[in-house]
């Protein structure tokens, strides 16, 4: 398959690189912001139509929850405008597009895993700029997946692992969230699980739609913290002990939903995937 991937210089953009290298059945067309700006229309057909793809991976995004506060209008233009530009072009071309979202188009209010015919209720721009940008992959696309992802990290980019040992280097004691529960997801495994989707799409494929992803099992901040204790103690870090404290003792500008756990049941049944235990990658990979 050729696939094309946009924010091919992400978290999960360079883990799909990483994996694609090894893997001679598949060409990846790995497009980073300065190769394809979604944003530009114009250049969207334009790439697209020159290397007609099999597939399109849409990985770029507007990603900082916080910042999307004061900016709406920057992360609507990458997560509304540009996956519709997107969806536009992958109609005409008649080219599936594969395309990532969040578990925070949900407000985090139920108490057991969302499904995906449960109701979105973004709390932040951030949600609302991700929720807008699915509607208009459904409106403008038909063959789309839009596959809602929580919590990621891995060895690329900025992520809550990497944050947490940096402070557990310096800190004998660390404050962490115990309110906010949501599945860690390893990019690697992400990665991972959009190819072995892609390679489903065969020309006689119709279960289009959303489906959700996630690691398992699901915890709170302050048990994921837990978990990464350890590590930063093995390399030297003076880290002793995580503290359970409620989020209102850290406030931020964006409203995050406290309950996020997403139910896997759909992805299994129509691809086979099953979600991968994010401890595993934890230790692999830090
Ligand atoms: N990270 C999470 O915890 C998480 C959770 C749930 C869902 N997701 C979703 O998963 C997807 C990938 O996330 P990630 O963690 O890999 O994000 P990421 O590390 O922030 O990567 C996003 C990439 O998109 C690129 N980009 C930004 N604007 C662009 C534009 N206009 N045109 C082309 N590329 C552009 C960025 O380029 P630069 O490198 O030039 O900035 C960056 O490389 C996103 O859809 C995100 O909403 C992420």
């Amino acid at each position: 398959m050729n696939i094309l991937l946009t924010g091919a210089n992400g978290q999960i953009g360079q883990e799909l690189v990483a994996l694609l290298a090894k893997d001679s059945r598949h060409v990846l067309i790995p497009l980073s912001r300065v190769a394809l700006d979604i944003t530009d229309q114009a250049q969207v057909q334009r790439v697209l139509n020159h290397h007609r793809p099999d597939v399109v991976i849409n990985t770029a995004a507007y990603t900082q929850v916080d910042p999307a506060e004061l900016e709406p209008e920057a992360a609507h233009a990458i997560n509304a405008s540009g996956a519709e530009y997107l969806a536009r072009t992958c109609q005409v071309l008649g080219v599936p597009l594969i395309h990532l979202s969040t578990d925070y188009v949900f407000d985090g209010k139920q108490d057991h895993p969302y499904s995906e015919t449960d109701l979105p209720n973004p709390l932040n721009e951030y949600g609302y700029s991700k929720l807008r940008g699915e509607h208009l992959i459904q409106q403008h696309c038909s063959k789309h997946l839009i596959i809602r992802i929580t919590w990621v990290f891995g060895r690329y980019g900025k992520n809550f692992i990497k944050i947490m040992l940096q402070l557990m280097a310096e800190k004998e004691t660390l404050s962490a969230v115990s309110d906010q529960v949501a599945c860690p997801t390893a990019a690697r495994d992400v990665a991972k699980m959009l190819v072995q989707v892609s390679e489903q799409l065969t020309p006689a494929f119709s279960q289009w739609g959303v489906y959700h992803y996630a690691g398992m099992p699901a915890v709170s901040r302050f048990e994921f913290a837990q978990a990464i204790m350890p590590i930063a103690q093995k390399r030297g870090g003076k880290i002793q002990q995580v503290l359970p404290v409620t989020s209102d003792h850290f406030p931020t500008r964006a409203k995050r939903p406290l309950y996020s756990v997403l139910d896997l049941s759909n992805i299994k049944k129509v691809f086979g995937i099953e979600p991968s235990d994010w401890r595993l990658a934890l230790q692999q990979e830090f």
